[in-house]
């Protein structure tokens, strides 16, 4: 039970970065009554300012405009006792979770039901591009929607403009998210040449301006999703994370890479740790998860909690792994029952029929991309090397030549599911669906191996490394 720590119902209070900490602090300690310390350097502007009340439903670009100068939006948000409580209540939840983060195309409800089932409580939508949700795009529109077993949903957005912000937050709240998030670390050109993702990290306090504008418009918490800069020169995340705190950010999500740099360069933890160290707000740190223990030593990071994208594509019960401290090493026959699991949860949701087959189809055989890349990495064997450098960034033979394995050895079926030719991934998919039980579909995976896993094998050899991006 969560007790009221907040001055009286209704005021509002002029954000400062110890401010939601020290009230954070309180809450997550006991959940009691707290009383409020304001940061020195804000006191004399701030303490408990009532500001000009604000409208929460600017829908028009001139609106907007009336949104920044009635709050006279310097990047510094006014947000209200509820704002405030809701704020502590998200962050209690996200202390010390492994957050499945927000990923396109991967992050469809089924995906997220399946990592849910094992053990996720913290997860995150595929991005959403405001305007066209704002216009009921269906594609978009879905991506609102919540699986059962979901307990704390982020709902992310790629936007530029605090109306459309604030009015994807209504949205949001009325579709049930937990907190929204908004996009600052996609690096594809379609989003960057919009002014969208990453290119938002190029001015920092136009981001705050935007941040703060959301911030006091919308009923949900914000975060923010950010990468270390636009590039390896343009590192700015000290100054983006410390300007975000003050624009009435929850807490802030780092990607610990440049956008610049995709996955070239293993996610940068020491920057990471700085990061958490240097600011009040807190920090969820993200990069390069792939095993429990390379989760455990990112807790010396000093983050609130961490986040794990292609990690959980490659194994989705990697949050069970996380919570029980131990490699869960599922074999073939094990894996094909969890795929069938994901398999199910699309039938639920696509539909078991034609059309349903046809929509999962845009998702299953691409999950096999990742879902190949699954390898038993016993800590006895593999934690100095991920000292060196991430597993996840490490190449990994079919055969792993460190466990003894050898591939004429691996039994047929253990070899097709590591198999990273596409065709083999359209035939695997097909196979799980259209089987009416995990034996059945066993024996189909098996005949199939037999039939095509060597051609296969010598295809994926030539096979470009694919790795999606957001
Ligand atoms: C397939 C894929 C899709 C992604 N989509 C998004 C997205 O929609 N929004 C976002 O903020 N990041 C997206 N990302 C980035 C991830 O959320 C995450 O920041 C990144 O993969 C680093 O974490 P990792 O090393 O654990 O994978 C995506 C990454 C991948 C691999």
């Amino acid at each position: 039970m969560i007790g009221k720590c907040l001055t009286g119902a209704g005021s509002r209070h002029r954000f400062s970065s110890t401010f939601l900490a020290d009230q954070c602090q309180a809450w997550m300690k006991g959940g009691r009554s707290a009383q409020l310390r304001v940061h020195s350097s804000t006191l004399a502007e701030s303490s408990l300012h009532a500001g000009t009340p604000i409208t929460t439903e600017p829908s028009t670009s001139e609106s907007t405009t009336a949104l920044v100068d009635a709050s006279e939006n310097k990047g510094v948000a006014t947000l209200t006792d509820e704002q405030l409580r809701r704020n502590a209540e998200l962050l209690e939840m996200l202390q010390g979770k492994l957050v499945l983060a927000p990923l396109t195309k991967g992050g469809n409800l089924p995906f997220r039901r399946l990592c849910a089932d094992f053990g996720a409580e913290v997860t995150m939508s595929e991005m959403s591009f405001a305007r066209h949700l704002l216009r009921g795009d269906p594609t978009e529109k879905a991506r609102l929607k919540r699986a059962a077993n979901e307990a704390c949903f982020g709902f992310q957005i790629a936007t530029n403009n605090i109306g459309e912000g604030v009015r994807a937050g209504a949205l949001a709240a009325e579709a049930g998210a937990s907190w929204m998030d908004l996009n600052c670390g996609c690096p594809i050109y379609e989003a960057t040449k919009r002014g969208l993702g990453s290119a938002l990290l190029r001015n920092p306090r136009k981001l705050a301006r935007l941040v703060a504008g959301i911030a006091e418009g919308i009923d949900l918490p914000l975060t923010v999703k950010v990468r270390t800069g636009t590039s390896a020169s343009k590192i700015n995340v000290q100054q983006v994370v410390s300007l975000l705190q003050d624009a009435g950010a929850a807490a802030v999500i780092v990607h610990g890479r440049t956008a610049e740099q995709r996955y070239k360069k293993p996610a940068d933890w020491s920057l990471l740790a700085d990061v958490a160290r240097l600011n009040e707000v807190p920090v969820i740190g993200n990069g390069d998860i792939l095993t429990y223990y390379e989760a455990q030593q990112r807790r010396s990071s000093g983050c609130l909690a961490h986040m794990v994208g292609r990690g959980a594509l490659i194994k989705p019960w990697i949050f069970q792994e996380v919570k029980e401290g131990r490699e869960l090493n599922p074999d073939a026959t094990e894996r094909v029952g969890i795929y069938r699991q994901l398999v199910s949860h699309m039938k639920e949701h696509f539909g078991d029929d034609a059309k349903g087959r046809r929509k999962a189809f845009y998702f299953l055989p691409w999950h096999f991309d990742f879902l190949c890349r699954y390898r038993y990495l016993p800590e006895e064997v593999y934690r100095e090397l991920s000292e060196e450098r991430p597993l996840i960034g490490q190449r990994m033979e079919t055969a792993a030549s460190e466990l003894g394995e050898e591939l004429d050895s691996l039994p047929v079926l253990e070899r097709l599911l590591r198999c990273q030719s596409t065709d083999a991934h359209a035939e695997i998919a097909a196979a799980l669906w259209d089987s009416s039980s995990d034996a059945e579909a066993r024996g189909v995976l098996e005949q199939l191996a037999n039939e095509k896993v060597a051609d296969w094998e010598s295809n994926g050899e030539e096979r470009e490394e694919r790795v999606a991006e957001g």
